[in-house]
């Protein structure tokens, strides 16, 4: 009985998120992975949602599909060419197999910080990388911020030596991987919705994320502690297939888009709160956030640093130095 009232609960819970659409409206279905408050992705999906909902009725309709209920990142891309989802926001460790560019994000300590990484994407470059998949029909509307990644394994990391031997989810990225190598480490990827029962279960022994999504997944409660290593970055480009973005009628896109641009300026200036509020809550939920000295730190830069010279010819040493220079 607890059971199948369970499960009413949560089909509930589920049909009850996404908004409900008139005829006539235009239905977007926005598809992303991670939960939907104190979470930097969840909270601008949703304002975005409501944005449209409210100044676009009965034009167009937006429902938001949290936590992988209607597809994970692996699949996203394809439902979007086959126009069964318009918009989403994967990490850009998600984008390899459809562009190489985004691969500079995940070199460690390439960014010093948020403030970095948004400097950087206001370049001419970085701005230039969002249409960098339009050939493959997919375009980059916007950039949206998460936060620094920390590391997390079932045994305190304190010395690069403490990940030697340990296994790894990654995202699916060859940086991501050649990174954990590097630690002697090896690295398995893996969609964002098993990692909590793969790190339960020890089919995998650690993770890396930001701290949203650390606390959305409850991913301390089956680590021993996390390690604020600040080692990369987490952040998300919002795409649209281009064929649907070109189907739809002029003054309805650029009303879209100009609300997705306000949404994105207000919520990317708010993110290192979202990311702050949900290291606390890490702590008061009772779990282990272990701080690194600089020496400390240091050997993890020294041990992890070495991945950028077997991807520079890809990524564009002139990438990497105009990085450098916005974090001196
Ligand atoms: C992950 O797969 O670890 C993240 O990209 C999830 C997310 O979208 O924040």
């Amino acid at each position: 009985l607890t059971a199948a009232c369970g499960l009413a609960l949560m089909s509930t819970a589920a049909l009850a998120d996404p908004a409900k659409c008139d005829d006539g409206e235009t239905v977007v279905k926005f598809s992303h992975v991670t939960n939907s408050d104190k979470h930097p992705k969840g909270i601008a999906a949703q304002l975005f949602a409501d944005r449209v909902n409210a100044e676009m009725d009965g034009k167009m309709c937006v429902e938001v599909y949290p936590n992988s209920t209607l597809y994970d990142d692996d699949a996203l891309l394809e439902a979007m060419l086959q126009g069964d989802v318009q918009l989403g926001a994967p990490s850009l460790s998600k984008f390899e197999a459809f562009t190489k560019v985004f691969q500079i994000y995940d070199l460690p300590f390439v960014f010093k910080n948020i403030a970095a990484v948004d400097e950087f994407q206001a370049s001419e470059a970085g701005a230039a990388m969002k249409a960098s998949m339009e050939r493959r029909g997919i375009l980059g509307l916007e950039f949206w911020h998460n936060g620094m990644k920390q590391l997390s394994a079932n045994k305190p990391l304190i010395t690069p030596e403490d990940a030697k031997g340990l296994k790894f989810r990654v995202q699916p990225s060859d940086v991501i991987i050649a990174q954990f190598e590097a630690l002697g480490a090896s690295a398995q990827p893996m969609a964002f919705a098993e990692v909590y029962g793969a790190l339960q279960t020890g089919v995998v022994d650690g993770q890396e994320n930001a701290w949203s999504n650390i606390y959305g997944q409850k991913f301390y409660e089956v680590q021993d502690g996390t390690t604020e290593t600040n080692h990369g970055v987490l952040d998300y480009l919002v795409v649209a297939s281009v064929d649907w973005l070109d189907s739809l009628d002029p003054a309805v896109k650029d009303q879209m888009l100009t609300i997705l641009n306000e949404v994105t300026v207000e919520r990317n200036g708010a993110v290192n709160d979202v990311d702050m509020a949900a290291r606390q809550s890490i702590l008061d939920a009772g779990g282990k956030i272990v701080e690194l000295d600089d020496a400390q730190r240091q050997a993890w830069v020294d041990a992890m640093k070495p991945v950028w010279s077997q991807f520079a010819e890809g990524v564009g040493q002139e990438n990497i130095d105009a990085a450098q220079a916005i974090n001196e």
